[in-house]
């Protein structure tokens, strides 16, 4: 902990107390007390003025509860808890991850060949580069057709076997590259519900499809389980039981060559990667093996550029424009002076489908922390809770409490110039345009509402005035970029990886771990013994569980 700085650093844990903290606290009525209306009619220029360009993206805060003095005192805290000491620890490899003794350095898995970077003695530039080649090398194989299976055909379908931070990152890019595929199609198992690898083996030939385990620790029960009978399959289907088939068929991402070896997977066949990579951190690491397949090392070579050039950004641009930091100040504003308990994502990309449920695993595997970095419990609620469904869809759904609900929920809208599909009809358009029209218009139609006097004047019925009223007055961000590329959608990640790290140091708690996952684990180990076994005492120390067993097994004829 001593070489960690800032506030964290300092021993001190009640950012409650800090100076900056009650000024926001003192300055939040006066905020509260305005619609966003009357917030542009005093300040015309804001809708211009609070916005920032990083990379491809063109991002507008000015539809928030924010004043321009709002602003200042954000970044007046983030300074009072040494942020940009912070962020430098980060990137000079600092053990930040304080409870697993850890250096945190996704980072440095999109630095550029030429770079240099030593942590704990170690080149981790070399080490990533390399590991990158062999994965270029592996793919261009596979993807030329000069990687053949046990019978000697090439390989039409890779199925990436994880789950996590194994999972979310590369099915939610390759869903979202769904353009640049030119390689094998993937797909992605994780469930440990059987329906999950059996629906997806359904429609495969086993000469022809190759499996990826991915798993950081390669124990996680879930991938090891589906690993097992994805092995059991295809032996079975080529009538084989050679270790020579297992070897044409299997490859495995992992940190643990024993595992990897223990499973039967030859370590020849094994794309590392190191224990400063968290796994909800992982996607451009050798996790994205899958995704390098489909689209190739070229393509996969610039999405690490897009997340390199946010985390340029992230590293040196001073507060006031850094993208990151300030949308990530925003998310706590909203938490902790607003109570506001949400952020609901919403892509204007049918291909981004799987981009909210990334960022449940991103944000809240690393901002869901009741106790700091010191391991006393924090002063203030933690962890925005993410959420999201591609407009428009969501439009059909949510959007009613959104607009008129008694809960006021921040979003963030995502949208491209350019549609990966279009389709034009000479009379209806471009059906991207319409797409597009409704971004724009929620998000106005969120910030302004239209009150009862513009809806009385249309001639609406007085009793059904009050139902009509649009309040107006809610929150977004709204992010455009040009188009949906390999470089934008690493952009995006980081620009949320960031904004993670932002709120986290800030909360002083340690975004890097994740033991609220593990007692779940080691019970249902103990309990898949009580279920299964008639015998067994259900006895789980209270009456819920014992009752629910016990229905369970007489169901299961136990
Ligand atoms: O249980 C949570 C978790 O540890 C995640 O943090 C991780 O992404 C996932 O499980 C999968 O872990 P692994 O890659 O080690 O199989």
């Amino acid at each position: 902990m001593s070489e960690v700085s800032g506030f964290i650093g300092s021993g001190n844990d009640d950012i409650t107390a800090t100076q900056s903290w009650q000024a926001l606290a003192a300055h939040q009525p006066h905020v509260y007390a305005m619609h966003l209306r009357e917030v542009f009619a005093v300040d015309p220029g804001r809708g211009s003025d609070l916005t920032v360009d990083v990379g491809d993206l063109h991002i507008d805060y000015s539809k928030h509860r924010v004043l321009r003095e709002t602003l200042e005192l954000l970044m007046s805290l983030a300074r009072e808890v040494g942020l940009e000491d912070l962020r430098d620890d980060m990137f000079a490899g600092k053990h930040i991850n304080t409870s697993e003794d850890r250096a945190v350095l996704h980072t440095a898995l999109r630095l550029p060949a030429g770079a240099r970077l030593s942590v704990d003695g170690q080149d981790v530039v070399h080490d990533v580069h390399q590991v990158l080649g062999a994965m270029g090398e592996f793919t261009d194989r596979l993807r030329s057709g000069d990687w053949k299976g046990h019978t000697g055909k090439p390989i039409t379908d890779v199925v990436n076997i994880g789950i996590g931070g194994s999972d979310l990152g590369p099915a939610m890019v390759y869903q979202a590259l769904r353009h640049y595929a030119d390689g094998p199609r993937c797909h992605f198992v994780s469930n440990v519900d059987p329906a999950d690898l059996v629906g997806t083996l359904a429609d495969l030939d086993a000469e022809t499809t190759l499996f990826v385990i991915a798993s950081k620790t390669f124990t996680t029960l879930e991938t090891l389980t589906n690993a097992a009978a994805a092995r059991t399959w295809l032996l079975t289907r080529l009538g084989t039981d050679t270790t020579d088939a297992v070897a044409k068929h299997f490859v495995a991402v992992s940190t643990n060559a024993d595992k990897v070896s223990a499973f039967g997977i030859d370590t020849h066949n094994m794309f590392g990667f190191w224990d400063w990579v968290g796994g909800r951190y992982s996607v451009d690491s050798a996790i994205g093996l899958s995704v390098m397949a489909a689209v190739g090392k070229d393509r996969f070579a610039e999405f690490l550029s897009g997340f390199h050039l946010v985390d340029e950004h992230f590293r040196t641009q001073p507060l006031e424009q850094n993208a990151p930091v300030i949308l990530g100040l925003i998310g706590l504003w909203y938490t902790n002076f607003w109570d506001m308990q949400s952020r609901v994502v919403l892509p204007y990309s049918n291909d981004m489908a799987r981009f909210a449920a990334y960022l449940q695993q991103l944000t809240m595997e690393s901002n869901g922390k009741s106790v700091t970095a010191h391991g006393h419990h924090v002063a203030t609620d933690t962890g925005e809770i993410f959420w999201g469904e591609p407009g428009t869809n969501g439009q059909h759904a949510f959007y009613q409490l959104l607009h008129q609900g008694t809960r006021i929920v921040p979003s963030d809208f995502i949208g491209f110039a350019e549609s990966t599909d279009d389709i034009v009809d000479d009379t209806a358009g471009s059906m991207h345009d319409l797409l597009m029209s409704n971004f724009f218009a929620q998000t106005k139609v969120l910030a302004f509402g239209k009150t009862a006097d513009e809806i009385a004047a249309e001639g609406v019925d007085p009793h059904v005035v009050a139902h009509k009223v649009m309040p107006g007055n809610r929150p977004s961000t709204s992010i455009l970029a040009p188009e949906l590329t390999p470089s934008v959608i690493g952009q995006l990640i980081a620009l949320y990886e960031h904004q993670v790290f932002v709120e986290g140091m800030i909360w002083g708690i340690n975004p890097f771990d994740q033991w609220g996952v593990e007692l779940g684990k080691t019970q249902a180990k103990e309990l898949l013994g009580v279920i299964t076994d008639s015998e067994a005492p259900p006895a789980q120390g209270d009456s819920s569980t014992d009752d629910l067993v016990r229905w369970y097994r007489t169901h299961r004829g136990r």
